[in-house]
């Protein structure tokens, strides 16, 4: 059921935006982050009504907001965003979206994690369909200075905190033209995968810690974790 939502999601995305990369990727960055703030809003709500009070998953959701929104700045600056119909389209989906992603997550955060490992497995697979087909033109092209800050000369300490798999300060990616750009966002997508399998295993309620919340110099892996065969089966069936 979750899999035939999201099929028909990026069916009409896929459908609509054929010949429009970057309006198509502006509008799936403008979704596709939507969740993070459900996520964020209902966990808000536990704390405001003293339920449930876990930091960590704070800041892990709203690094990965906070990543998204980098992307979506991308294809702004990229001009995926100026056509009026577009924005509407793209916010108006958002808005549906964010309430039914609340909905979900109150009923079942097991099932909201899976479906936005869904659309995360589907924006690696565009991502990375992308920069194979349009590598020489990529490669041509300059990066945008909102990329190389976010990616390189600006604060990376939620770049670091997004990745719950990663060691701080270990993904130091190139951001030298527009392809390393696709590459980076293409990357950080398979980031957001690793973490949505993790939020979903039995004992992250016990074991969630953000990158930063180290217990000791030897303990950087955070999450209950993720193989790598694990993220490897998943991105393959999303190729499918
Ligand atoms: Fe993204
Ligand atoms: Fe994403």
């Amino acid at each position: 059921m979750i899999r035939f939502l999201v099929g028909v999601l990026v069916f009409v995305i896929n459908t609509l935006y054929r010949d429009r990369a970057y309006q198509r990727f502006y509008v799936l960055e403008t979704v596709a982050r939507v969740p993070y703030f459900s996520f964020l809003s209902v966990l808000h709500l536990y704390e405001t009504l003293g339920w449930w009070r876990k930091a960590d998953w704070l800041k892990v959701h709203f690094a990965e907001s906070w990543n998204e929104l980098h992307h979506l700045l991308i294809m702004e600056s990229l001009g995926g965003n100026k056509h009026w119909g577009d924005r509407l389209f793209a916010q108006c989906t958002a808005l549906v979206y964010y309430w039914v992603v609340v909905a979900l997550y109150l009923f079942s955060p097991r099932t909201a994690y899976n479906f936005m490992q869904l659309v995360e497995e589907h924006a690696h697979h565009t991502y990375d369909t992308f920069v194979k087909e349009h590598e020489a033109e990529l490669k041509a092209a300059p990066a945008p200075l909102v990329a190389i800050n976010y990616y390189r000369d600006g604060d990376l300490y939620l770049f670091d905190e997004f990745q719950t798999g990663v060691k701080p300060e270990s993904r130091r990616p190139a951001v030298d033209n527009l392809y390393d750009v696709f590459v980076n966002i293409r990357d950080d997508e398979a980031e957001h995968v690793k973490t949505m399998l993790a939020c979903q295993k039995l004992d992250a309620q016990k074991t969630f810690k953000s990158p930063h919340t180290v217990l000791s110099p030897d303990d950087h892996v955070v999450l209950p974790p993720v193989t790598n065969k694990e993220v490897e089966v998943e991105l393959h069936s999303a190729n499918l």
